[in-house]
């Protein structure tokens, strides 16, 4: 079998994805009754951080030790990385040693550049253009939340980022409909939107917040200005017609979720009335990566 890699959900087959839902669901149950079953015992997974994260750190490590297994924790600076040794050599090296590999990095291309050199599953634990392991965990959390996600519709609001990239891969992979309002200047990389239409995703543009949150069943947002993007920061003040407030949260069905990656930026992107108020599931999906990382963990090492 060729190794399961978890690189953006574009990558892996929808019925793939399912199977991880399904098992990631399966596996919450099974934790919160107490089981304790160790299926990745001996295995070892390398995780690489060259952004800061707290969920995709935390979750990855707990998510490893609740199946049996270990990790060894690296930053690129702190490696031959940070002293040029190529992602391809490091890849080989790694494979040698690790079961497993989870990358967070900057550039796309260092990404896949390990992929294409590991002999060992590698997962993305966000580049600067996607993080699917963010979306595995919110549509669980949808799910948990409202039944099955097919046909309903999601609305985003904000920066066209790298969540946005992995929320369009995820439109057409699970089948639902999504509504997009960002800034000019903001919006997603023509190829995620391109990909999401030529396989199904039904997706909208708008430049008013409004139109795309009217009667959405899931209003999601993220940071203004996200980890390595400082230097195309804008004025706050082009993204203000984007805040998801109480107001613009009232034109979502009234049983509507609040979604949010976490870290949120209060005041900026989501106000406290609502990431703190009734729609809101934040703190849900955040718990879910937990889940369905060690669903993730498990396809990739076939456990
Ligand atoms: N949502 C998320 O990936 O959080 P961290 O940056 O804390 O890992
Ligand atoms: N878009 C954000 C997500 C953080 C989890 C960033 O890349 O900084």
């Amino acid at each position: 079998m060729s190794v399961r890699h978890f690189t953006d959900l574009s990558a892996v087959s929808a019925g793939d994805l399912r199977v991880m839902l399904d098992d990631a669901v399966a596996r919450k149950t099974r934790l919160k009754a107490g089981e304790r079953s160790k299926p990745l015992d001996g295995k070892v997974l390398a995780m690489i951080f060259d952004k800061p994260s707290t969920r995709t750190r935390v979750s990855f490590d707990v998510g490893m030790r609740q199946l049996g297994g270990e990790t060894i924790m690296l930053t690129g600076t702190e490696m031959q990385l940070g002293r040029s040794e190529t992602i391809a050599d490091t890849a080989k090296v790694l494979s040698r040693y690790v079961d497993a590999i989870m990358i967070r990095t900057t550039s796309h291309d260092r990404l896949l550049e390990l992929t294409e050199n590991a002999t060992v599953p590698v997962i993305n634990g966000l580049t600067d253009d996607t993080h699917p392991c963010q979306l595995m965990a919110d549509i669980m959390t949808y799910e948990e939340h409202r039944g099955p996600v097919a046909g309903k519709t999601f609305a985003w609001t904000g920066d066209g980022n790298n969540v946005l990239h992995s929320l369009l891969e995820a439109s057409a992979r699970f089948r639902f409909n999504l509504n997009v309002a960002v800034p000019e200047g903001s919006e997603p990389f023509e190829k995620y939107v391109d990909w999401s239409k030529a396989n199904g995703g039904k997706v909208r543009f708008s430049r008013s917040a409004e139109e795309a949150v009217d009667q959405a069943d899931c209003v999601v947002t993220d940071s203004w200005v996200s980890m390595g993007q400082e230097h195309r920061a804008r004025g706050h003040n082009v993204f203000l017609p984007y805040q998801v407030n109480a107001a613009l949260m009232a034109k979502a069905k009234s049983d509507a979720l609040f979604m949010h990656c976490l870290p949120a930026h209060r005041g900026e992107e989501v106000t406290d009335e609502v990431i703190d108020g009734p729609h809101s599931v934040v703190f849900d999906e955040a718990e879910n990566r937990l889940h369905a990382q060690k669903a993730v963990l498990a396809w990739c090492l076939g456990a």
